[in-house]
């Protein structure tokens, strides 16, 4: 089944002022490509929550976002530090976020949770020091 790029961004470490943009393009093209506002929406959950954490915790990265007949594929790749236990990422509540971060209103512990919770299937690939690699894929048809 053919899949069609439609996004490619990087995604700079730190730079809250960009951060988000790619997740709001993202659903800009969604919108145009007629695909449902159920679907746009748990999509840019998903990419916001996604794109953040490359923010606030990595050193940087770049999401790709590719559409088929039947489904989305949203790549967010970056280049480390990587985490160390992923059981734990994914664990409710559970943040390494500073004070500074905090204040920032980020930090509840709860975007894998939701990335999760959105996503029709989730794959992480991620060990210390080799950088973070999420593919999330989403059915158009639900
Ligand atoms: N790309 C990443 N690189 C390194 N560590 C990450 C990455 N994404 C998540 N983590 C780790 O997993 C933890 C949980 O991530 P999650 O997105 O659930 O919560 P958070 O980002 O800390 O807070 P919130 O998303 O609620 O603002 C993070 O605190 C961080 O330790
Ligand atoms: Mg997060």
């Amino acid at each position: 089944m053919r899949k069609q790029q439609i996004l490619n961004k990087e995604i700079e470490s730190f730079d809250f002022q960009s951060g988000g943009e790619a997740s709001s393009n993202l659903k800009n093209i969604l919108r145009k490509l007629g695909v449902s506002a159920q679907i746009v929406r748990k999509t840019a959950i998903v990419t916001y929550e996604l794109e953040m954490n490359v923010v606030i915790h990595s050193l940087g990265g770049e999401i790709t976002a590719l559409i088929s007949e039947d489904e989305l594929e949203i790549r967010v790749d970056d280049d480390g530090p990587g985490i160390a236990d992923l059981d734990k990422a994914f664990t409710a509540g559970y943040s390494t976020a500073s004070d500074e971060i905090r204040e920032m209103g980020f930090g509840a512990g709860m975007g894998l949770v939701n990335v999760k919770r959105y996503a029709d299937q989730i794959d992480v690939k991620s060990s210390l020091g080799e950088g973070t690699h999420v593919k999330v894929i989403i059915k158009l048809s639900s």
